[in-house]
């Protein structure tokens, strides 16, 4: 996958955590993932309740479409991720852009990370004609649900799910 690398449009701010520890200041850019990411990313994948190892992510980062996974990663390491999708329908204008997982590493949470994953997703679903941004996100990821509507997304939709049978 292409390396394209953009730098944070806003810079994790500096929060102080808990008594005495203020979040370290690191570079960061928000990225494509490659499939060097694949055990940075089945740890932060498996955080969602969604258990996966490096080779399954491997896989499925191969055939996913270009550019559908990002990741935030400061000098170091990976510290987040979302993946992107964008669909064109009939009934809309354009195509919907929506954004199907993101997750921040827990001891990395609350500094704008994020985010800047949401803004690069916007970004990109402009770049592409998208008419609306979309995200689905589990019943039981309550705080989700405020980070989203504080970031301007508004609860529009029941989404149903059924699990398909092999
Ligand atoms: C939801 C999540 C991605 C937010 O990432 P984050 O890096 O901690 O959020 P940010 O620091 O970018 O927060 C951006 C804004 O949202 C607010 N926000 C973040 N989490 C919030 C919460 N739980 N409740 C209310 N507001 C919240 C922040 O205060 C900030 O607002 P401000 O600019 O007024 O200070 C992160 O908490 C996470 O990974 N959660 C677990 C996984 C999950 O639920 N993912 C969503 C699945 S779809």
């Amino acid at each position: 996958m292409g390396h394209v690398g953009v730098a944070l449009a806003k810079a994790p701010r500096m929060r102080k955590k808990s008594a005495g520890r203020t979040t370290r200041e690191a570079p960061m850019v928000i990225r494509e993932a490659r499939s060097d990411d694949a055990r940075s990313l089945a740890e932060l994948v498996t955080q969602l309740e969604h258990p996966a190892t490096p080779a399954e992510i491997q896989q499925r980062l191969a055939v996913l479409p270009l550019g559908s996974v990002l990741v935030a990663e400061t000098d170091t390491e990976i510290v987040g991720c979302l993946t992107l999708h964008v669909t064109p329908v009939l009934h809309r204008a354009g195509p919907v852009g929506r954004i199907t997982m993101l997750i921040v590493r827990e001891d990395m949470r609350g500094q704008g990370i994020g985010q800047a994953l949401v803004e690069a997703a916007k970004q990109r679903f402009k770049l592409r004609g998208c008419v609306l941004a979309e995200v689905t996100s589990n019943l039981r990821l309550k705080p989700a649900h405020a980070f989203y509507e504080r970031l301007g997304f508004r609860k529009t939709s029941w989404r149903f799910g059924k699990q398909l049978d092999a």
